[in-house]
């Protein structure tokens, strides 16, 4: 019964995101300015169901390509993106009005009928297409017969970061260091284009089980979502059997009472994991077989939370599947929440994951090293613990909960927070501006007694470490955990020598910040002279600690470093 009555209330829980959504295309928002996470993830929701991807031959089939469609609708969006290949492959992306609409364009779709006969093309339904040149004749008639004016094309490029020379360049152009943290913000941040593709990518893997599934949500979490994700980040996806299916504009929520017809279920014979684990492999067989873009399927059944890892290619995207955990999907919504209460969190955020990528003290792949969540956990902590916050302590926005913000996650796990912060009445007097934040940021870490204390987000402070880990970051949403827990000793010592470096490279910046514009064209400062020479790491001398010149490297004994650390492990093996 309790079970019952608890799986009766985590669908409920999970569906009231889902559904009370502003009808508003985009991320506008009519009721506030900013929207809240639920209506951020609604509405891009939505917005995907109202688009469909169209490989072209090449930019200049747009106006073609937009009146042979506009015959299904009114196209309101249309964006125009290359994904690397031998030659590059165009694509475009084209939000109608109405999900309605793009339905109409993807019902209209035909399957290859070459492809067909070979066996090798399997008709599946999905709203990645190709728009093939029109049979001779015919071509202008289409023209003729849309007369439509198209809509200016946008075009950008959702999948690719600029340069390293592109953001030298951005960077010199800066007035200051405070400049040069907010343009690597604005032109490195995941963009709308980017957003877009990574709810597609969801929508179709949603579409493919909705057969069986109609319940089924796969949910975007991550930095996808959470607002801290640059251009090319992957798509973390949580897939759900139980969460909901369409979210149409003006959709009202079905009545709450419970109904006393039960569908009749398959019961579940093995475990819950291992049950988990055989589902994840036949969805991972099903994306591979059947679905159009899917590639290089591997599936990671043996972490703490198994995922499936795919790439997508015609979004030139990784993504990660998971079915199990919803953790990871409320930890975003804290994140975006933070990046919500102050503008210079994110920014801030950004240039401190540039710096540790080109230290070399965060890698894509996982391991030893700090990963990027427990990286932004340490600047959140950071921007908790000053004289004047900028940011409230995990715990405030827990006792500020109401009803509404109740969430239970299948395993039990509480995620209860207010998620309208106004009800906090946090207001930050903190006037510090981004380089005097980096700065205090490099200066704090050099300090922190890594060795003996844990960093609480929940309460804002540090604690006494509860066991040997090297780095200890409780877990916000299961408290006895440690986020970090992965970071061997090497890697822990090796962030503190770095951020001593950074401190007093930094330091010496503010001096020169009044270099006259023809040496800033022509010098490296400020943010790139932190983000270069990442394998030259040498201790530097500065007001903390006595002057020094050593090689990370010489630090230490290979052999031995290597009992201190755990094993490898993916994050989602390590809490
Ligand atoms: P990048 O992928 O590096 O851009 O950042 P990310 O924030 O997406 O990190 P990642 O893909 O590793 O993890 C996805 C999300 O899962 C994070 O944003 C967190 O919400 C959550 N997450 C990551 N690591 C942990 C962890 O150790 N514990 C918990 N509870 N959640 C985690
Ligand atoms: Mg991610």
């Amino acid at each position: 019964m309790n079970t019952l009555m608890r799986r009766a209330q985590q669908l409920r829980l999970w569906r009231t995101y889902c559904i009370k959504q502003s009808a508003v295309a985009g991320t506008e928002v009519a009721s506030r300015g900013k929207p809240s996470y639920e209506e951020f993830i609604g509405s891009r929701h939505q917005q995907a169901q109202r688009s469909i991807v169209v490989q072209v031959s090449s930019e200049r089939s747009y106006t073609e390509l937009y009146n042979y469609c506009s015959r299904f609708g009114r196209i309101v969006i249309a964006q125009h993106y290359c994904v690397p290949h031998e030659d590059e492959l165009h694509y475009m992306l084209l939000e109608y009005a109405s999900a309605g609409e793009a339905a109409a364009a993807i019902n209209s779709s035909a399957y290859n009928a070459e492809l067909g006969s070979s066996g090798s093309g399997v008709p599946v339904r999905s709203p990645f297409l190709w728009f093939r040149a029109a049979a001779s004749g015919r071509r202008g008639l289409a023209k003729l017969a849309a007369n439509q004016h198209p809509l200016p094309l946008a075009t950008i490029d959702g999948t690719r970061p600029p340069t390293h020379e592109q953001l030298q360049q951005l960077l010199r152009g800066a007035e200051s260091i405070e400049q040069q943290i907010l343009k690597l913000y604005e032109h490195t941040r995941l963009n709308d284009l980017g957003v877009r593709m990574r709810f597609l990518a969801a929508l179709q893997v949603q579409q493919a089980i909705s057969g069986m599934f109609p319940d089924a949500l796969a949910q975007p979490f991550g930095s996808s979502v959470n607002g801290f994700g640059k251009m090319g980040c992957d798509l973390d996806l949580i897939l759900r059997f139980d969460g909901e299916t369409t979210i149409t504009d003006g959709q009202e929520m079905s009545a709450n009472e419970p109904s006393r017809l039960i569908y009749h279920t398959k019961e579940n014979m093995s475990n819950g994991r291992s049950q988990t684990q055989r589902q994840m492999e036949c969805i991972g067989d099903l994306l591979h077989l059947f679905l159009p873009g899917v590639c290089h399927v591997r599936r990671i059944l043996q972490a703490r939370v198994p995922i499936i890892k795919y790439h997508h290619e015609h979004l030139n995207l990784e993504v990660d599947l998971s079915m199990s955990n919803l953790t990871g999907f409320y930890m975003s919504e804290l994140l975006y929440m933070f990046g919500e209460l102050d503008p210079r969190v994110r920014p801030l955020t950004f240039s401190i994951r540039r710096w540790a990528q080109s230290c070399g003290l965060t890698n894509p792949s996982p391991g030893r090293w700090i990963s990027n969540f427990s990286l932004t956990c340490l600047v959140m902590y950071f921007l908790q613990q000053l004289r004047q916050p900028i940011l409230p302590a995990i715990g405030a926005l827990v006792k500020a909960a109401n009803a509404s913000d109740v969430r239970i996650t299948e395993d039990g796990i509480n995620c209860t927070f207010a998620r309208d912060t106004d009800r906090l009445g946090f207001r930050s007097r903190n006037t510090s501006n981004l380089s005097e934040l980096l700065l205090q940021f490099f200066e704090f870490y050099s300090q922190f007694d890594f060795h003996n204390r844990a960093i609480s987000l929940n309460e804002g402070r540090a604690l006494t470490k509860p066991d040997h880990s090297a780095m200890y970051i409780a877990n916000p949403l299961e408290q006895l955990l440690n986020v970090s827990k992965n970071v061997s000793l090497e890697e822990c010592e090796r962030l503190r020598i770095e951020v001593r470096n950074a401190a007093w490279m930094l330091e010496s910046e503010v001096e020169n910040s009044t270099l006259p514009e023809s040496e800033r064209q022509d010098q490296s400062w400020g943010l790139l002279n932190l983000f270069k020479h990442p394998e030259k790491s040498v201790i530097r001398p500065n007001m903390f600690f006595k002057p020094r010149m050593v090689e990370v490297s010489d630090l230490f004994d290979k052999s031995q470093a290597a009992t201190t650390a755990s094993p490898p492990v993916s994050y989602k093996s390590a809490t």
